[in-house]
């Protein structure tokens, strides 16, 4: 067995690991390094895997937003590796697209050209470019790299029509933090659109999917905080926010404990009630182990391990 696996057994080394692995990556941002493999999503996929990838992303948040296009000024939190969503917005008629990350993804700036092509080509965005297509020629994007979320809409004096993230909040060390900020960005009439993934991204990999949530406060942040691993905000504490942001929205439900397969987003009332008992008894096997704060959250609550808020500011 070779030491990764020796360490993956075990929950004490696995949060070893995480403390040191943390430690290392506030020590590679204090000394400006902002590369990540993080968002590194192109990177295994080819062309026509990568463009179906990309439509899957833009057609779900007019889904969930329930509009045709963005318009006015759009925020896209956490791109990864690629601005292919905010050439869509930018085709579909939105005039500015403000890419905000904490990172740089690792990128294949040729792949990338490629993408940029194929659905210039295709969506004939030809003109949203300033000579060949590639990420430093489109128009009306603005790249703020090195950027947290949770800085970024406190300080930017910008306001948005749309904020849009797709498995970004779950990354975030201060996400109601940011919400409220964001919420103070969008202009009358905006909407904010977060598909959020609950789950711990292969933390304890082998172990039960919840036990994340079995481990005390201040060692969770500094095993996570760094390095921008998932923060342990769930679906109770964004359904609080959004009853006191002031906004009117919804919460949906787009993944269950214990369950691979993502669902179609809808409320917990509306989904297979098979897949919701088989979550709900994934939650009971490790209730006993959660730490308080999680024990004394509702079954269903903490069965949730995907959701998509979608949050709109009044007109007026
Ligand atoms: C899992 S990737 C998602 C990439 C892309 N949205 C997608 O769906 O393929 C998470 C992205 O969020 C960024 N990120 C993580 N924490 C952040 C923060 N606090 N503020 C802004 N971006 C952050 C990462 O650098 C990365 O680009």
């Amino acid at each position: 067995m070779n030491m990764r696996a020796i360490i993956k057994r075990s929950v004490a080394l696995t949060c070893a690991y995480y403390l040191f692995d943390d430690w290392r990556a506030r020590r590679r941002l204090a000394n400006g390094r902002l590369e990540t493999s993080s968002g590194a999503r192109h990177a295994e996929l080819d062309i026509d895997a990568s463009l179906d990838y990309v439509e899957r992303v833009y057609g779900d948040y007019l889904a969930y937003g329930g509009v045709k296009h963005f318009s006015g000024s759009v925020a896209e939190i956490g791109p990864g590796d690629s601005f292919a969503v905010a050439l869509r917005c930018l085709g579909g008629g939105a005039k500015h697209v403000h890419a905000i990350d904490r990172w740089v993804s690792e990128r294949d700036a040729e792949a990338q050209r490629r993408i940029y092509s194929a659905l210039a080509e295709r969506n004939n965005l030809g003109h949203l470019f300033d000579g060949a297509p590639g990420e430093d020629t489109i128009r009306g994007l603005t790249y703020h790299a090195g950027q947290p979320a949770e800085t970024f809409f406190r300080t930017c004096g910008l306001s948005f029509d749309a904020i849009l993230s797709r498995a970004v909040m779950e990354h975030l060390y201060d996400p109601l933090a940011a919400l409220d900020d964001m919420a103070a960005c969008l202009a009358p009439g905006g909407i904010m659109i977060h598909r959020i993934d609950l789950r711990d991204h292969g933390m304890f990999a082998g172990h039960h999917p919840l036990t994340l949530l079995t481990l005390g406060d201040g060692l969770h942040r500094r095993m996570t905080r760094g390095a921008g691993r998932p923060n342990r905000v769930l679906i109770n504490a964004y359904r609080d926010w959004l009853t006191r942001s002031g906004l009117s929205g919804k919460l949906t439900v787009s993944r269950l404990a214990g369950i691979a397969e993502e669902i179609e987003p809808a409320p917990w009332a509306a989904l297979d009630k098979s897949a919701t008992s088989r979550a709900v008894a994934c939650v009971r096997a490790i209730r006993p182990r959660l730490t308080a704060q999680f024990k004394a959250m509702a079954d269903e609550d903490l069965a949730v391990a995907g959701l998509v808020l979608v949050a709109r500011k009044n007109n007026t």
